[in-house]
């Protein structure tokens, strides 16, 4: 759990990629409170390097000074139960799970990166400073696992776009992989925060995929009818937006745009903030 003992680790594993696998070495950072949809990840990272790091850190420079940083859902030994389950990780693999002390030794990093333009929309205007906070902990996780890929949830899309933008514009060597948004049965995209919602929030939550499938569903009618439809579904919910936007500078697109974009939702559930979203095909016809 000290940079030693991951240095330790990863010494020795500098080997030319194995068994006809693209990469080496491969990383997945999560804050724990794993589920599924991280497992996902880890298994994807397992099919395409030899060796898989994950990180397990819960990042306080994401968090604002209101928002959920102390009652984020921490378990650490249930997370290693499912990372050590059969057939997921091998011997040569690694967990890193630092402390706050151990990531931040001097502090809060005084000198930072900025996810910039993408980084002040959407997530990053209900959440200032979020997407500025998950772009530094991403390259200093990038520096201490030193991985040839790093796979990211589209779950998390904007996160994902600030990602792809802050490796480009710093020339960080390193494969930005984008993985599939993993649902549970019931359609409701898999989160950690899904844990705080009661049983009747659970239910009202089912309104943001059903608000996503209301969206694709008008996908022919253009822009406005998309966002209008989605919009519909989520009456009685606390929303922060609906976005129809372009999946590289997650700039809205205009009513006559045609093409691939993200519809992007995000909403409270009593006191729980979810996000959502899905591609579509704008004007497919
Ligand atoms: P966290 O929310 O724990 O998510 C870790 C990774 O799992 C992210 O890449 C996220 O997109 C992915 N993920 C979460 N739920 C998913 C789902 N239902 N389907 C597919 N992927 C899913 O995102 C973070 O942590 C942090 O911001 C981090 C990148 C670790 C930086 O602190």
């Amino acid at each position: 759990r000290s940079r030693d003992e991951l240095a330790a680790a990863l010494v020795g594993q500098d080997l030319a990629p194995t068994r006809g696998r693209p990469y080496r070495r491969a990383v997945v950072m999560t804050m724990g409170a794993l589920h599924a949809g991280h497992l996902s990840l880890v298994e994807q990272a397992r099919d395409l390097a030899d060796t898989v790091v994950v990180t397990i850190f819960v990042n306080p420079l994401q968090f604002a000074p209101s928002e959920d940083l102390a009652r984020y859902p921490r378990d650490l030994d249930a997370d290693l139960d499912l990372l050590t389950a059969p057939g997921l990780l091998g011997p040569d693999d690694v967990v890193f799970a630092p402390d706050v002390a151990v990531m931040y030794p001097g502090g809060d990093p005084v000198v930072r990166v900025t996810a910039g333009a993408i980084g002040e929309v959407l997530e990053g205007a209900v959440r200032p400073g979020h997407l500025d906070g998950v772009v530094t902990v991403v390259l200093k996780l990038l520096h201490l696992t030193q991985p040839d890929v790093a796979i990211f949830g589209r779950k998390d899309a904007q996160q994902l776009a600030a990602i792809r933008r802050m490796a480009r514009d710093l020339e960080v060597a390193v494969e930005i992989v984008g993985a599939p948004l993993v649902r549970d049965d019931d359609g409701l995209a898999l989160s950690s925060r899904n844990a705080y919602l009661t049983t009747a929030q659970r239910a009202d939550a089912l309104a943001l995929p059903a608000a996503l499938q209301a969206g694709v569903a008008a996908a022919d009618e253009g822009a406005d009818a998309v966002r209008a439809a989605a919009r519909a579904r989520l009456v009685g919910l606390d929303v922060d937006y609906v976005a129809l936007v372009d999946p590289d500078t997650f700039d809205e697109v205009p009513d006559d745009h045609t093409g691939e974009v993200l519809l992007l939702l995000a909403a409270r559930v009593g006191t729980t903030r979810l996000i959502d979203n899905t591609a579509l095909v704008l004007g497919a016809d």
